[in-house]
């Protein structure tokens, strides 16, 4: 993978049935926790501007920041094609992670950056700078990995070395049968500390951001490699959407979305 770029066609990936279930349970989820529209949004990391146009036709001021010259080009096409009230609602700003507040400021009342932080190796400098750039009070909505539930994929694929390899880095005898410590604190660790949630999290609090909801995306589609979208979308939407928010299920999703809001 070249730094901060996804190794596989991304443009291609949003058209497809993950792609699609992705952003619409995302977007739904942001609809419960974001304020009122018009609010000022940062979507950090941005692609292809699926988010931006989505929260700009409810109403949002969106900034999308994206540093990829590819992603940006797809963006300005689609906003193009978008009506001009939805159109003059979004900001498109070429920067990365660590520019974006010297380029648009700081203050929004919603931060996003989803699907951005397995390719920034400084994941607790990434997720301080998106605390920064949110307002007291505002709203901060993180999609990263789930690393302890990496292995489902390639088990439903029947990938089994590639099982085993997963189920080697969430940690050797860790499912040795024992019953968790209470409190849990942090699962098995993941090799990529960008792919735990609890860290994630746990950065985030101490920043002064509290935990408003977690959901799962993509429990019972991650497999489906690249299908394109079938004609009972809504019903996969909304099976997705319920998992997600459901114990055990959601545990085991591909991605996790976090929900914080920055104290006031
Ligand atoms: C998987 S795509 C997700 C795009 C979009 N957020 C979404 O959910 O559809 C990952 C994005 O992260 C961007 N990215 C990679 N490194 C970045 C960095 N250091 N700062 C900001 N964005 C970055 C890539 O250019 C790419 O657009």
């Amino acid at each position: 993978m070249i730094d901060g770029v996804p190794d596989y066609d991304y443009v291609a990936h949003t058209a497809t049935l993950r792609g699609v279930v992705r952003q619409r349970l995302v977007t739904r989820a942001l609809r419960e926790h974001l304020p009122a529209a018009p609010a000022r949004i940062v979507d950090v990391g941005g692609g292809t501007g699926v988010q931006a146009l989505a929260l700009a036709r409810l109403g949002y001021d969106v900034t999308i920041c994206e540093p990829d010259e590819r992603m940006v080009d797809e963006a300005t096409r689609a906003f193009a094609t978008a009506p001009k009230e939805i159109r003059d609602r979004i900001r498109l700003v070429q920067c990365g992670a660590f520019e974006v507040a010297d380029r648009v400021g700081t203050g929004f009342d919603a931060t996003l950056c989803h699907g951005v932080i397995m390719f920034v190796p400084e994941t607790e400098a990434l997720l301080r700078a998106l605390v920064r750039l949110t307002r007291p009070g505002g709203t901060i909505s993180i999609v990263g990995k789930n690393g302890p539930g990496l292995a489902l994929r390639a088990g439903l694929q029947g990938r089994w070395r590639d099982v085993l390899t997963q189920l080697a880095e969430n940690g050797d005898g860790a499912g040795n049968g024992a019953l968790p410590p209470e409190p849990v604190v942090l699962g098995p660790a993941p090799a990529n500390s960008a792919d735990d949630p609890s860290l994630i999290r746990s950065v985030l609090v101490a920043e002064g951001a509290e935990p408003l909801a977690w959901y799962g995306i993509r429990t019972f589609t991650d497999h489906l490699a690249d299908e394109p979208p079938t004609a009972d979308l809504d019903d996969i939407v909304q099976a997705e959407w319920v998992a997600g928010t459901l114990d055990p299920y959601r545990q085991v999703a591909r991605l996790v979305h976090l929900v914080h809001r920055r104290q006031p």
